[in-house]
């Protein structure tokens, strides 16, 4: 934790997606660090959502990192779409590919920063095997497929797990958690070892993003210092 600067990466699911630019250049104004975009096939997960033609129009309306979060099977076949689509971090889930190594490695090919996320039922020890080979770990802290849904108490202790495997392994990977995070829950999973934080409902469904993002980084300087 120490010395690691806390990022937050406001989901853009929960944007209103007919005014999608403004929506984007107004959390960055507000001290967003990152842009989380989600990307749902309706396979891996029960719903649809975006694709590259809208990671490359959200490319155009910010300098910030976009993290793009692959919710699909097999996403070996989109890593060269969403690279060109202008992405900066790709992360897959270890439950949709066999090929986790080469599919990270075809990420880091193109450039990009490579993570893999892990669902609620998946153990921490899936990244094992990558864990010095890896730019981040996503830990769901709730199922995949939908903005808006409460928090699962057990993602912190896995967050702590991974984060044991992550100083074991000497990386330097950031570890990211998403879902159901807000006002009133960041600090706890901050505590845990987390270092980036997806925030949807929480950021878009405020009234005013600059405050909720404040009060974020307020709750976490209050709790972890
Ligand atoms: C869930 C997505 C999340 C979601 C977060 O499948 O990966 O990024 O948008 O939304 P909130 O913060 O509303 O839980
Ligand atoms: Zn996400």
């Amino acid at each position: 934790m120490e010395g690691k600067k806390i990022k937050i990466s406001p989901s853009i699911l929960s944007a209103d997606f007919t005014r999608l630019g403004e929506e984007i250049k107004a959390v960055e104004a507000a001290g967003a660090d990152y842009i989380h975009i989600d990307v749902m096939d309706g396979q891996f997960v029960p719903n649809i959502t975006i694709g590259p033609l809208l990671v490359e129009a959200a490319r155009r309306a910010t300098e910030l990192p976009l993290d793009v979060h692959l919710m699909i099977d097999r996403p070996e076949r989109f890593i060269e779409d969403f690279a060109k689509a202008g992405s900066d971090i790709i992360t897959i889930h270890a439950e949709a590919t066999p090929h986790l190594h080469r599919c990270v490695q075809a990420i880091k090919e193109c450039g990009l920063r490579a993570g893999i996320s892990i669902n609620p039922s998946t153990p921490a020890s899936a990244i094992e095997p990558l864990a010095d080979y890896l730019d981040l770990v996503l830990v769901m802290s709730v199922n995949p497929g939908f903005g808006g849904q409460r928090f699962i108490d057990s993602a912190l202790s896995k967050i702590k797990q991974v984060r044991a495997i992550l100083d074991n392994a000497n990386s330097v990977a950031e570890l990211e958690v998403d879902g159901g995070i807000k006002v009133g829950n960041i600090a706890q999973a901050a505590k845990a070892g987390a270092d980036v934080f997806v925030a949807g409902s929480a950021v878009f469904g405020s009234d005013d993003y600059k405050k909720t993002i404040a009060d974020m980084r307020r709750e976490l300087e209050r709790d972890l210092n």
